[in-house]
């Protein structure tokens, strides 16, 4: 286990990593399964996209445990679809110590989707780090690039066709402000197809701006286990609304 990462459990009984020198964690102590599903998987609306093209593109900014990863697949469990993901993550110690994590964490209820998620990181990570596809279960894709996510992102061909959800979930605002900035976002707005949803734990004033900046729709995320509401953003789909006063500073941009 690397020394960085220091395990938790959350009170769901799933497991978390948090960041010794940042002392941040990577997931709310009320659940780390829980957030991944009810913030990520079930508000980007995954089975809809299932349910109108063959394969569900999703971009996973922050890859962390792939714990998101898995509950995107435990959301598409019965459709006929299969996920593509291409995640981005900085520091290759916190994949390193989920992989040593899983011997601790193996009883719980995302095991099993989690376990094929781990499949493909470790093959990625053996994969000598070119960003290429692995397999991820029978039929999905996974890409990890590791690097900084703006120099990632970046990279990625233009051609590449754009995703169906995008999980926006980086370290906190005064942690990490770069991957909430104004630049950043606009990066990954250009790369979202015209209905896919982004969502993000953050609901921060300043993250809606930005949001909205990029032209996006924005709108409020559910409310998860003790945390209070998120952050959705969309180009064209119909999102839940914001407060009326959080609305009027947005279009004020005060
Ligand atoms: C909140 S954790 C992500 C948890 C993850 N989504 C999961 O499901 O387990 C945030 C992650 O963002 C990564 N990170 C921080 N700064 C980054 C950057 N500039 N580029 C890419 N990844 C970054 C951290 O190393 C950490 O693993």
């Amino acid at each position: 286990m690397s020394a960085a990462w220091v395990p938790e459990r959350t009170a769901d009984g799933s497991w978390t990593l948090r960041q010794r020198e940042l002392d941040e964690a990577c997931h709310s102590s009320a659940g780390a399964w829980l957030e991944s599903l009810e913030r990520y998987a079930v508000p980007c609306r995954l089975k809809q996209v299932a349910s109108r093209q063959e394969r569900v593109r999703l971009l996973d900014v922050g890859t962390g445990l792939g714990l998101n990863i898995a509950a995107a697949l435990h959301e598409l469990e019965g459709c006929v679809g299969a996920l593509d993901v291409v995640t981005l993550e900085i520091d290759r110690t916190v994949i390193e110590a989920t992989l040593a994590l899983a011997t601790i964490g193996a009883t719980h209820a995302s095991e099993r989707e989690h376990a094929v998620v781990r499949a493909a990181l470790s093959t990625a990570l053996d994969a000598a780090s070119d960003g290429g596809a692995v397999a991820l279960g029978a039929n999905g894709t996974l890409r990890l690039l590791l690097g900084d996510a703006r120099e990632t992102l970046a990279q990625l061909p233009a051609t590449l066709e754009a995703f169906d959800a995008v999980f926006l979930d980086p370290f906190s605002p005064r942690r990490a402000p770069e991957l909430w900035s104004e630049a950043f976002l606009s990066d990954v707005a250009r790369r979202m197809a015209p209905r896919a949803i982004l969502s993000t734990y953050s609901a921060a004033f300043g993250v809606r701006r930005a949001l909205a900046a990029t032209g996006l729709r924005v709108g409020a995320g559910p409310r998860v286990g003790a945390k209070a509401e998120g952050t959705l953003a969309s180009l064209t789909a119909e999102l839940p609304a914001l407060p009326e006063r959080v609305t009027r500073r947005l279009r004020n941009r005060t």
